[in-house]
């Protein structure tokens, strides 16, 4: 795989010996084990630290810097493999056979090609909206096309569904985490609900293969283009590129995408992929859980920090005016955008990939290659003051702004690409969690009032 691009390979096998020369490989047994519910953990505010149920999906070890999807590091996947395998891979827990592959490709060629549904999508008023809120809205689109799912005899049987309250931890229980605590529901009707339904399957497959299509359909509608219809000779990435710009992308530029899309297809728990999960334990529908995880993606301390960070190369202007802004910044207590990240404590190994690939594209271009210029001083300036100190390096954000912007991505479509590439890791840990599934249930300290005197409206005094 990848002749044509053999320089690009290269770069990544750099990134990923200098990775393994920086990190220690040894596993963490404590960390990847089966567990025997109930456990005990720390858990901070936000569910920080919880552990919510076991996955074979993937694995971030932030101290050292990895990212393992079913057992994968990441830089074999992004030297040697695709989105689409990867996607597969989310999916099914192993890399498609030669067979399986060209089976799922024309399955996504087939989905990515949404006529009926892009003209209602039209008629709302795309060009006016956040472009999350757009893409949210095409999901809810792309469920009405399979629109058996509201037919009862498709929705899941209630017996399948372990109801939230039946078993539940009672409220009043002190939380010490030990005697009869949750696991006491039946787990033979756990087992009854298996992920493998071809309705269910069928639909991330139209997910991961349509998203692509309705962000790029966003982008085009927003500069005033028509959308353009998919290329069925083109992968998914290089589609991806052609409906976005209408020119056909370079081998080394669907090259790049395909591995930005790969870097971001999954990582651990975040919160977009919780709030996927926490919708489908319900057993409500992977559109309604994707398009939570779109909801999710939007706020700006999850996705979109590589457009800031990219205005904030802009701000600084050229690469001799990073140490004063730095120092200016440091003093204001300025986050720099596109540095630290709440899981890796060690250089993040997105980052280590997209950093040569966005020098190898920026090389060529004149408006990126200042910015590229500036990123890269700033990386050293920062990683002095904050790396080994305080454990803050570049993240995946830092880069990928400069990678799409080499490829005419408009900035507010940052946010929509990184869905079109997590809807594989959203759709792949939901239909995983489904196999085991319980509805998600966490509880609140009430820390309010009680025995209060319910006082009529005209009674009441304002505080
Ligand atoms: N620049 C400068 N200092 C930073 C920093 C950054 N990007 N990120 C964290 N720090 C500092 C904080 O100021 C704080 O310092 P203090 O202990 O002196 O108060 C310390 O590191 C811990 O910060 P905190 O925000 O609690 O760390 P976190 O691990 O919870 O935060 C992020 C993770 C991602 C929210 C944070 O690093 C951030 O806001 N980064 C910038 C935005 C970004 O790039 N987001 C994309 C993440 S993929």
């Amino acid at each position: 795989m990848h002749e044509d691009t053999p320089e690009i390979t290269e770069l990544v096998l750099k990134a990923a010996q200098k990775a393994r020369k920086e990190t220690s490989s040894e596993p963490e047994p404590d960390l990847t084990q089966p567990l025997h519910w109930p456990i005990n953990c720390t858990v901070g505010p936000g569910l920080e630290g919880a552990i919510a149920c076991e996955s074979k999906i993937g694995y971030v070890n932030g101290a050292k810097g990895w990212l393992i999807y079913c057992g994968y590091d990441i830089f074999d996947l992004c030297a040697h493999s695709t989105f689409e395998e990867v996607s597969y891979l989310l999916l099914h827990g192993r890399l498609p056979t030669e067979l399986q592959l060209r089976r799922f490709t024309a399955k996504l060629r087939r989905y990515r090609h949404v006529p009926q549904t892009l003209r209602r999508v039209m008629s709302f008023p795309i060009e006016e909206m956040n472009t999350m809120a757009a893409l949210r809205l095409c999901t809810n689109m792309m469920r009405q096309e399979f629109t058996k799912r509201d037919l009862e005899a498709s929705r899941p049987a209630l017996r399948d569904a372990v109801y939230s309250d039946e078993d539940s931890i009672p409220m009043e229980t002190v939380p010490t985490g030990e005697e009869h605590a949750i696991y006491e529901f039946e787990r033979k009707r756990r087992a009854q609900r298996t992920p493998d339904g071809a309705s269910d399957l069928e639909s991330c497959y139209h997910l991961i293969a349509g998203v692509a299509t309705f962000a790029a359909a966003i982008a085009r509608i927003r500069s005033g283009a028509m959308p353009l219809e998919p290329d069925p000779e083109l992968s998914h990435a290089a589609n991806y590129l052609y409906m976005i710009t209408g020119k056909r992308p370079t081998p080394q530029e669907e090259r790049v995408m395909d591995i930005a899309l790969i870097l971001h297809a999954d990582h651990g728990m975040n919160a977009s992929t919780f709030a996927a999960m926490v919708v489908a334990s319900t057993l409500s529908d992977i559109y309604f859980s994707v398009g939570s995880g779109i909801a999710a993606l939007n706020g700006p301390i999850h996705g979109g920090a590589n457009e800031r960070a990219l205005r904030m190369l802009h701000e600084i202007g050229h690469r001799d005016n990073v140490e004063a802004w730095f120092k200016k910044a440091r003093t204001q207590k300025r986050k720099i955008m596109g540095f630290g990240h709440r899981v890796y404590k060690a250089y993040d190994p997105r980052a280590r990939v997209l950093a040569p690939l966005a020098k190898y594209l920026a090389r060529k271009n004149k408006e990126v290659l200042p910015l590229f210029q500036t990123a890269k001083k700033l990386e050293k300036v920062a990683v002095a003051e904050l790396g080994k100190n305080k454990g803050i390096f570049p993240n995946v954000d830092f880069f990928s702004g400069l990678v799409y912007r080499c490829m005419d991505i408009p900035p507010a479509l940052f946010t929509p690409t990184f869905a079109v590439a997590r809807v594989a890791g959203w759709a792949g840990r939901v239909l995983e969690y489904l196999q085991h599934n319980r509805i998600f249930r966490p509880r609140a300290m009430y820390t309010g009032h009680f025995n209060k005197t319910y006082a009529d409206i005209a009674g009441r005094r304002k505080k």
